[in-house]
């Protein structure tokens, strides 16, 4: 049923309250493929979670809001069972669904806002681990010829907050599936903030369930919660720099944290970059850069999406004119 005029306040983690001219639930890949159908010759936006999105106007069109539930297990060997989840399953439950019964692989990426469907799109990572870690196959959807096909880990092209999906907007995902371990599982606590409060907690031999937790309780400390402050989480990548680019920055700030991804590049934290310019917990009208995670843009109520937007341009304005660093926006702007 196609619905006029509808806020997209609830559908849009931002809480941007701005109105789609249409609307509509697709509940199956029947529903779905009908509605492209019928709506061939229509400006459509095809919404998950609405997790990774700025809305700075209201949408002319008809947004398609992608509502397929459900979750199977497909086949378990000895150590691996593989797991499909339709696209509109809500991430964090899944990952709960699959901790409860004892499958390891994606507890780092506990309590990531947004659907399944979303996840391949920026290929969510956390705490040392990202989609591909785990990542099967899924199921797409081209709404250009409307077919239906499924994509390897190869076809996705994988990178940092990158896809295919990404690149190629035609690209709708239907499911997912994972491939996750039910033994022998090794679990990742490499990333420096997960081991500290494991050693807090006296855990030395982690579960599952105990990553999840300590992922959980890092998350909750650090970024604000979506239920309560509008937001959609890191607004920024974090840049990758020459190695001649961060010795100049050495120069001038000798702090300046860096990941070495190889001989010649290194990524810096966007979050210190923007933090070192001043701009941390800066609060505006009722929006603003967030205090204890600043690569994180907030909407304290009632803001507008374009006020977000133009605070990202200058906060990329004045992280060019400090650092000679170009940030590349994360979330997508509608
Ligand atoms: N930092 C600061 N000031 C701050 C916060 C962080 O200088 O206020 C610096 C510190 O040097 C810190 C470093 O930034 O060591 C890294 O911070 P953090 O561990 O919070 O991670 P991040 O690189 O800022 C990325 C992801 C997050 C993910 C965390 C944890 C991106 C764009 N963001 O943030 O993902 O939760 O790592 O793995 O890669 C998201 O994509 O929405 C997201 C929240």
């Amino acid at each position: 049923m196609i619905k006029k005029n509808i806020s997209l306040k609830k559908y849009n983690s931002f809480n941007i309250d701005v109105n789609a001219k249409e609307f509509v639930e697709v509940n199956s890949k029947d529903e779905l493929i009908e509605i492209a159908n019928r709506t061939k010759d229509k400006n459509v936006l095809y919404l998950g979670g609405g997790s990774n999105i700025l809305f700075t106007r209201d949408f002319d069109g008809i947004v398609i809001h992608l509502n397929i539930k459900g979750v199977q297990f497909e086949k378990t060997n000895s150590d691996e069972t593989v797991v499909q989840a339709n696209a509109g399953e809500n991430w964090n439950n899944f990952v709960e669904f699959c901790i409860k019964n004892n499958l390891g692989g994606i507890e780092n990426l506990s309590m990531i806002p947004g659907n399944v469907g979303s996840a391949p799109v920026q290929n969510i990572g956390a705490y040392g681990v990202e989609l591909k870690d785990v990542f099967l196959t899924c199921e797409v959807f081209n709404k250009n010829d409307f077919s239906i096909k499924t994509y390897n880990l190869e076809d996705c092209k994988f990178d940092y907050r990158n896809s295919i999906f990404k690149e190629n907007k035609n690209l709708i995902i239907l499911s997912v599936r994972l491939k996750l371990k039910n033994k022998n599982h090794k679990i990742n606590s490499s990333y420096g903030g997960i081991n500290d409060e494991l050693k807090k907690l006296k855990i030395s031999k982690p579960t599952i369930k105990d990553i999840s937790n300590v992922v959980c309780s890092i998350r909750k400390r650090k970024l604000p919660d979506p239920k309560k402050i509008g937001n959609a989480g890191s607004f920024f990548k974090n840049p990758v720099v020459k190695k001649d680019k961060l010795e100049w920055i050495k120069k001038y700030f000798n702090d300046v944290p860096s990941y070495k991804l190889d001989d010649k590049n290194y990524k810096i934290p966007a979050a210190w970059l923007i933090e070192s310019a001043g701009l941390k917990g800066k609060e505006l009208d009722g929006f603003g850069i967030h205090k204890t995670q600043p690569l994180v843009l907030v909407n304290y109520g009632g803001a507008k999406g374009d006020d977000i937007y133009k605070l990202s341009l200058s906060i990329k304005e004045i992280i060019f004119k400090i650092f000679k660093i170009e940030l590349e926006t994360e979330v997508n702007i509608i």
